[in-house]
């Protein structure tokens, strides 16, 4: 009996050196220790065969055998995964020193630069954003903006029109408007958006981008407007810029100013930037005409206010020294990656 045992043993360890993995190892320990097939089990179920007196002698021997297997064969195991656990990282390694892969890094474009560094600057000052519609009524765009029907005016802006009624707005001047319909002062707001007109050469395109600026409250005056702007240029170009008004038209305001920063290139000395005159002009502004606010409801007994319109491809270009407003609507890849601010 002993001799069966010794040589499942022997067959056990010879069996063992030819195991390659830890599948084979799972398949070589059914072989002897499954319950109901293995080699080792059937001897256990042998027990109803031995003679009486021989049955815990067997029985010690079988069990010996058992445990013996199971450690065996489990050190193997052990051996068996661990090697391939380290096969598996050897050959997943990943060689640090290679160089990476390049993805282009994207960026965003100069007009949401300016656009999102002019919206900061104004938030700072408590102004709030209002987008208003791109397809506008012919009431909003110039009526209610005391641009009536055949008003001289309406020819500074070569308007699209939809039909008689719609048009795509030809400035953002129109959510003053909306913003005035639905709510009493104060207000200080900010609507930024695209604008359209049919004119197109080196510094105007059919869409544009403004940004209109509206501010009603008890007793605003012209020096309000002047001292924003003054805060506004300085962030925007620099500590050293100031500001100059100059006398202009607009239907919607009254008086209307045309807005000129002191030249950020030259300090004001003159130079190409500023044509050799020192000022750079940047912008459209005035104070509210009242009959805009009595439009809208507006008690001017009681409220005044200013507003501005800057052109956003306007501002980029000076900013970034551009002069050709094709470049900002084109997207060569070659030219964006020259006006990122990052
Ligand atoms: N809407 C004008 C334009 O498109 C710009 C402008 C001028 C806006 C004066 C204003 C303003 O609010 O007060 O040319």
């Amino acid at each position: 009996m002993n001799a069966n045992l010794e040589q499942i043993k022997q067959e056990i360890i010879s069996g063992a050196d030819g195991l390659n993995s830890s599948k084979e190892v799972y398949e070589f320990r059914k072989q002897y220790l499954d319950g109901k097939s293995g080699k080792i089990g059937l001897l256990m179920r042998e027990m109803k065969n031995i003679p009486n007196e021989e049955k815990a002698a067997y029985g010690k021997g079988v069990n010996e055998l058992k445990e013996w297997a199971l450690t065996f064969i489990g050190e193997i195991d052990e051996k068996m995964k661990a090697k391939e656990l380290q096969d598996r990282y050897e050959a997943e390694k990943i060689d640090i020193s290679l160089p990476a892969v390049e993805n282009a890094e994207g960026n965003l474009h100069p007009i949401t630069l300016v656009k999102n560094e002019i919206i900061d600057i104004f938030a700072g000052m408590g102004f709030e954003i209002f987008e208003g519609p791109e397809i506008e009524t012919d009431y909003y765009n110039f009526t209610a903006l005391n641009t009536p029907q055949d008003h001289p005016a309406r020819d500074m802006q070569d308007t699209f029109y939809l039909s008689p009624e719609f048009l795509l707005r030809t400035q953002t001047s129109a959510g003053q408007i909306h913003v005035m319909e639905k709510k009493q002062p104060p207000i200080k707001i900010l609507s930024p958006g695209k604008v359209f007109r049919s004119d197109d050469d080196a510094t105007h395109s059919p869409m544009f981008t403004q940004m209109e600026g509206l501010v009603v409250d008890k007793g605003i005056t012209l020096c309000d407007l002047q001292g924003m702007l003054d805060e506004f240029v300085k962030k925007i170009y620099g500590e050293g810029t100031k500001t100059r008004l100059r006398p202009s038209y607009f239907p919607f305001t009254e008086p209307s100013v045309e807005v000129d920063c002191s030249c950020f290139q030259c300090g004001g000395a003159g130079c190409k930037l500023c044509k050799g005159t020192g000022w750079i002009e940047i912008l459209g502004a005035g104070v509210v005409n009242n009959k805009v606010l009595e439009n809208c409801g507006i008690d001017t007994n009681v409220y005044s206010g200013f507003a501005f319109g800057i052109g956003i491809e306007r501002t980029a270009m000076l900013k970034y020294g551009i002069n050709n407003i094709k470049l900002l609507f084109e997207s060569d890849i070659n030219v964006l990656n020259q006006l990122n601010d990052k």
